[in-house]
Formats: C-alpha cells, structure tokens, sequence
C-alpha cells in the first residue's frame, strides 16, 4: 500500500495574516482545516500511512489530528526543528517511512486543493518505471509557478523556477505540487540541510539523466497560496465544484456550522462558509466568504469573496470586497474595503475611515 508525505511546514507568508496565528494547512477551508481535505481524499485514494512533515507552528497539528485513527489513516508526525525547505522535508519525513527501496511514494505540497486521481498517478509512475513522477498542470500565466515541458512520451526535459523573461516561458505546464517519488530517489537527498526539490533535486537529477516523468492532467487544481485562491477553493468545496469527503454538510450556496446565527433577511451564497458562534446580522449578504468561528457580520454589510477570521468584526454597512480581516480585528461600520486589501489581527478601524471611492 502506497504511504504518503505531506509537506505542511511551511510559513505561509503570502496568506499573512491568517497565517500569524495558524499554518496554512489547518486554516479552515469549508469549516475544517484544509489538511482535514488532503486527508480524507488520500484516505480515498487507498492510501493507509500518512507522515506529516511540519516546522513552522507545528505543535498545532498533532492535538488536532491526533494518530490518524478518526479518519481511518496512520498518521506519524516528523518535524524539522530548523525549516529545512522541500526537499529537505522529505528526506526527514523518510525516516518514518516503511516503504522498501523500490516502492513508490507520494508526496504533496500540503496546500493545494485538486481532483487528481492519485493512485493512477502511482500506476503510471510505476508503468513508466520513473525515478519521479511529477503532476503538471496548466495556467494561464505560469510566471508565478515552476515551469516543466516534456516531450511526447512525458518525458521531463527542464525545470524553471518563476520564470522572469519571456524567453523562459517555453509551456504553459506547471508543477503542480503532487509527485510520485521511488523511495530510494528521496533517501539519496541530503540529509539535514536546506534543500529545495524543485531548485536543486529535480534539476540535478536531471542532469544525471534519470527518468522524470510529467503527467499533465487538467482536472481541478488550485495551489492556495494566496487570500483570493484560499477563499475561491472553501467556496469551490463548499458547492461541490470539487469534492472532498470532509466537508460538514452536504453540498451547496451556504454552509452554516453549529452554534452560527444567520438573521432573518441576511443572505448567503457563492459558498459562503459561517463558522462556529460566527454571527450574520439582518440584511447583511455574504457571497463566496469564509466567516471563521466567532467572526460577526453586522446589519446591513456586504462581504463578498472575503476571510473574516476568528472573532473578528465587520461594522454596520461596511463594503469587504476580496478582502481578509485577521483574527480579533474590528472593521468599524461604513467602511469599503476592496482588491486584497489585509487587515491585520487585533487592528481596530474606526468607523468611515476607509473608502476606495468618492461616494459618502
Ligand atoms: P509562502 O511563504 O507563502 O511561499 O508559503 P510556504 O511557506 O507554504 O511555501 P511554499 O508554498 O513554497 O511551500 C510548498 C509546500 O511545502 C507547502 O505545503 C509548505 O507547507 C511546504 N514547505 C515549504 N517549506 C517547508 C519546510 O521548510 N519544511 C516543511 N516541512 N514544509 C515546507
């Protein structure tokens, strides 16, 4: 049976400030912590053993996840106790591993959400007999991703890590945070460095000519890197755009978790998640948002693909469009915040201070 790392150690800086608070992974994303998504799919897919692979905020996960044996998995916990980057991750999590020399290994980036099929993409690792096998995607603008052309067979023919100068960008194929390691590719990276795998591993075994093998494979995939990406992935699974056995309810426009109260004339959609004790006053709309536990909303307001976190509060009237409110933050009434904007946890704003139009 195929185990798996997960890489859940990161800082998770480009999500700040849900992430001052929380590591990426255990951010809810449709009412639990995303990891409880990658979980249950890997459950899914067939695999048994699961080692998590964790730095940064790390004494969070193991209190919550526990041995694993609520989701049907094995769960053993490897942490870094400096960041140790990819690479160097995995070849540490390798320690848990029961895996013999030949035996496949799965190992995925812990903040992307995607429909893959991960036990095909084992069979195929092992049909093509690849050192590694790699998930590829594609995009639309690839420059802020790790580019990854093959030939027709699949075959790996270079890595470009953010690619700068047009002339870098030779495909639109990127590396879409999934792959399929043979166990004794990972013990041959060095131990108890910083390594990177997509700058220093998989370039180097390339140049040793060892077999890569690219699958491109369009179905869902979002790399939840960033605000906007989080909240459109919550909204996806909450509607059922993408499916993932974790999520509390079945699918739809809205899902309202125990203790939340959601007045009379307020509205909810776009896969709007209310959390625990969150609180959604009259005619106030939310649209495609995570409101965390305890967050309140008050009468009148518009939240529209937004993060309101833990126990923070949007005042009367106020306009969030495509905005995250940290933990504990107070958005003051009559407020308009717009385009990614961040407001920071524990920040008070007072009311009528900010606007990004003319209007009053
Ligand atoms: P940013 O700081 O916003 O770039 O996010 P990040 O820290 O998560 O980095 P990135 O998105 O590049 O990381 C990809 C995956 O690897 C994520 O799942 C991270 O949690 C994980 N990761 C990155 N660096 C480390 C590390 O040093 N140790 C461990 N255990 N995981 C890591």
């Amino acid at each position: 049976m195929t185990e798996a790392v997960l890489l859940v150690g990161g800082r998770g800086t480009r999500l700040r400030p849900l992430t001052v608070n929380t590591p990426k992974p255990m951010v809810p994303a449709a009412g639990v912590p995303f990891l409880a998504h990658q979980l249950a799919r890997l459950k899914a897919a067939g695999v048994e053993h699961v080692v998590l692979a964790t730095s940064y905020l790390a004494e969070v996960f193991e209190p919550y996840f526990g041995n694993g044996a609520a989701l049907g998995l094995r769960l053993t916990y490897v942490t870094e106790r400096e960041p140790l980057g990819t690479g160097g991750a995995i070849r540490s999590a390798a320690t848990a591993l029961t895996s013999g020399p030949a035996d496949p290994v799965l190992v995925l980036n812990g903040d992307i959400l995607t429909g893959l099929d991960t036990a095909d993409l084992v069979r195929r690792h092992e049909a093509a007999g690849a050192a590694v096998t790699l998930h590829l995607t594609r995009v639309e603008d690839p420059r802020a991703f790790g580019l990854v052309p093959t030939d027709a067979s699949g075959r790996v023919l270079a890595f470009t890590e953010k690619p700068t100068s047009p002339e870098e960008i030779v495909t639109d194929q990127i590396n879409a945070g999934c792959y399929v390691f043979r166990r004794d590719v990972i013990d041959a990276i060095p131990a108890g460095r910083p390594v990177s795998v997509e700058r220093e591993t998989f370039p180097g075994l390339l140049a040793d000519g060892a077999h890569l093998l690219g699958v491109v494979d369009r179905t869902y995939w979002l790399d939840l890197g960033r605000p906007d990406s989080f909240v459109q992935a919550s909204a996806d699974l909450v509607r059922g755009v993408v499916t993932s056995p974790a999520v509390p309810g079945p699918p739809g426009e809205a899902l309202v978790l125990p203790g939340a109260q959601v007045a009379d004339g307020a509205k909810l959609g776009g896969g709007t998640v209310v959390g625990a004790g969150a609180v959604v006053d009259a005619d106030a709309v939310v649209e495609g948002s995570i409101l965390l536990d305890g967050a309140r909303v008050e009468a009148g307001a518009w939240v529209g693909h937004s993060l309101v976190g833990a126990g923070a509060r949007v005042g009367a009237r106020t306009v969030l469009d495509g905005a995250v409110v940290g933990d504990g933050a107070v958005v003051g009434a009559d407020n308009e915040l717009r385009n990614g904007v961040r407001v920071w946890c524990d920040t008070r704003l007072p009311d009528a201070s900010v606007r990004f139009s003319a209007d009053c």
